[in-house]
């Protein structure tokens, strides 16, 4: 088994050569004293990745209109085959994605990792930030039920208090004057297509400069290399 296992990747690594890149990815050095803290980041990406697979197997029985929407929930949760357990995972993945984001934030704040030269590792994770949270909003209204339905009423309203674009922006969620079939397809296709494209996007642009600038040292690690070097 080990052998043509071995064989195969053999076969692969002479015509595609992908083991300068994947050591490039993988094998990279790592500042002394990193730790448990530093995996909140891959942790985000693997709930992304979760939260990717089961979402295209919700969209496959989901259907975006106001007289489907809900009934088409239920046959997820009721019916489908493992529709219940696929659509748990993913609800909770997006609840564990958007915890694991502000933890991950949280982490580079307080250990100063956002400084010369990362600026711009952070100002792509602020982005990212706001497309996860864009991801959690419209993501609430699918299942079209009175909860959904009322917290998207009110987080249209806030987005409709902003000085000067409010109402043009409320008017873009909604899709209309008022909530509708409109504002469910547009919520779902910023959900499911523009929002999680953007997320990858972002996130190819985060993971390439964090291997290309390495990993920073943890605060305490450089008073200590500093006094060491004294
Ligand atoms: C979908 C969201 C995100 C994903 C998947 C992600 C992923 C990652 C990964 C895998 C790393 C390298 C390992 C680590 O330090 O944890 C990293 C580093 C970093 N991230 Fe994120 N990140 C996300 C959001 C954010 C946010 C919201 C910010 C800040 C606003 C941010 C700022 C940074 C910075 C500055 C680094 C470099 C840290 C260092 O060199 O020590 N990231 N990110």
């Amino acid at each position: 088994m080990k052998r043509s296992l071995t064989q195969v990747g053999g076969w692969i690594e002479e015509r595609l050569a992908l083991s300068p890149l994947i050591s490039a990815f993988l094998d990279r050095k790592i500042p002394a004293g990193v730790g448990w803290l530093n995996t909140l980041g891959s942790a985000t990406m693997v709930t992304f990745i979760i939260l990717a697979v089961t979402g295209i197997f919700l969209s496959m029985n989901y259907s975006p209109s106001p007289d489907h929407a809900w009934d088409s929930i239920q046959y997820i949760t009721e019916e489908l085959p493992f529709g219940s357990l696929i659509r748990g995972i993913h609800y909770w993945a997006a609840n564990a994605m958007v915890v694991l984001v502000f933890l991950h934030m949280l982490r580079v704040y307080f250990m100063a990792a956002y400084k010369y030269p990362r600026e711009l590792t952070w100002v792509l994770g602020v982005f990212l930030l706001l497309l996860v949270l864009g991801a959690a909003f419209t993501g609430y209204l699918l299942p079209w039920d009175q909860k959904a339905y009322w917290a998207t009423t009110v987080g249209t309203k806030i987005a409709g208090t902003v000085p000067v674009m409010g109402e043009f922006q409320r008017r873009l969620l909604l899709g209309g004057t008022d909530m509708g079939a409109a504002t469910l397809t547009r919520f779902y296709a910023l959900h499911m297509l523009v929002i999680p494209v953007g997320i990858a996007l972002l996130i190819g642009g985060h993971l390439f400069l964090v291997i290309r600038q390495g990993i920073s040292t943890p605060p305490d690690r450089q008073i200590k290399d500093r006094n060491d070097a004294r």
